[in-house]
């Protein structure tokens, strides 16, 4: 509904920029209007809130992997055009609506949008945004929803990560990959193998306190594995590459193991040898976090509250690895396609 209210909004905009005359309030957005092409920065002329939603400034805003995918046509999720893409945000409260109760003006907070972030306000409804605790900043917080999101919910709910397993994970040293290093050994006393593909990327997922790394450009993922713990295997895997490296970290996996596909970033999805399962009694399962907003809301609501609490304590120490302005998006994209990026990146709107 946000999308279509903004479509409506945009001739409007577009109007005013024409004519170079002012027609009220306006703010600037990323805008897909055509899929697998570069974004535009437009001026979108703001909607009044509803009871229900809250206006933000947004300060920060998550660039992730799918929002590519999503701009390209190519996610599970598919706004009509044109749209602003953007899942995540920290900011601050501009203004609510008549039934809001959770937060008032001036207030700090996350959100997960599923989509319309990539601009300088933000409508969201009341229900999707969190209050960031003082010891937090804008530029930490924005890092926490998708990432550490679903890096929590991999392991803690899904995969019941246990203190003194071991945890192989795969595009480590990417936004997810870095928060699942973070989250398992600081929080959860888990050791952990990294697997990314360069040298550069295993030198950092160490310093962020992987036990041990390997770069799987260079050959056997599962001969590399084998070296590290023998033939037991690890307990616990965390893929988000797909294809063959999800089928090497699956050989690699314990007596009763557990792997969590998280995404395909490689572009493959695999065929799984089901009788793998069967012979060590591995459990392989899913994850899509944002279905969780949908379907299980206490459970997406106790990740962030938990990221959150976590980043307050100073338990997880989330890493940023590059900030670009709104206006160089299109700079941002090609920079994780290009398999450049490490830990995570923002949109900084400020
Ligand atoms: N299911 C969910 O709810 C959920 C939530 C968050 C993220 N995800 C998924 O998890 C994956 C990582 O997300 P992220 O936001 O953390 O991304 P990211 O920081 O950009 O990491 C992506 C990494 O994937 C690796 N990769 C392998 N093959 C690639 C290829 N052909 N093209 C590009 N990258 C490739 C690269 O690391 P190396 O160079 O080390 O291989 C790259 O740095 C994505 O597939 C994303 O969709 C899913």
């Amino acid at each position: 509904m946000a999308v279509v209210l903004w479509r409506q909004c945009l001739p409007r905009a577009w109007l005013c920029r024409r004519a170079g005359q002012g027609c009220g309030r306006h703010y600037r957005a990323a805008l897909c209007a055509e899929l697998k092409q570069p974004l535009a920065i437009e001026e979108v002329a703001p909607r009044p809130v509803r009871p229900h939603e809250v206006r933000v400034d947004v300060h920060f805003c998550g660039v992730n992997f799918a929002d590519i995918l999503v701009c390209r046509g190519q996610y599970q999720e598919r706004p009509h055009l044109p749209f602003i893409p953007g899942m995540e945000f920290s900011g601050t409260v501009l203004e609510t609506g008549t039934d809001v109760s959770t937060v008032k003006k001036g207030d700090r907070v996350i959100g997960m949008s599923g989509f319309n972030s990539m601009a300088e306000e933000c409508i969201i409804d009341q229900k999707i945004l969190w209050q960031i605790p003082d010891k937090v900043s804008l530029r930490e917080a924005a890092t926490l929803p998708i990432s550490y999101g679903t890096a929590i919910l991999a392991l803690e709910h899904r995969a019941r990560t246990q203190p003194g397993e071991t945890v192989l994970v795969t595009a480590a040293a990417g936004a997810t990959g870095l928060a699942v290093i973070d989250v398992a050994t600081n929080v959860l006393q888990a050791k952990v193998i990294a697997v990314a593909g360069s040298d550069e990327k295993c030198k950092l997922a160490m310093q962020r306190g992987a036990q041990s790394s390997v770069n799987y450009s260079q050959g056997s993922l599962k001969e590399a594995v084998r070296k590290l713990v023998g033939t037991g295997g690890v307990h616990v895997a965390i893929d988000m590459v797909g294809g063959d490296v999800f089928l090497e970290a699956l050989r690699s996996l314990a007596w009763e193991g557990r792997i969590v596909v998280v995404g395909f970033a490689g572009g493959n999805i695999a065929s799984m040898p089901t009788n793998l399962l069967l012979l060590k009694n591995i459990s392989a399962m899913g994850l899509y976090y944002g279905q969780y907003r949908d379907q299980n809301f206490p459970v997406f609501s106790k990740n962030l509250s938990s990221a959150l609490q976590y980043c307050q304590e100073g338990r997880i120490q989330p890493y940023v690895g590059k900030v670009f302005k709104l206006e160089e998006v299109n700079d941002a994209f090609l920079h994780v396609m290009q398999r450049k990026s490490m830990g995570k990146v923002l949109l900084s709107l400020k």
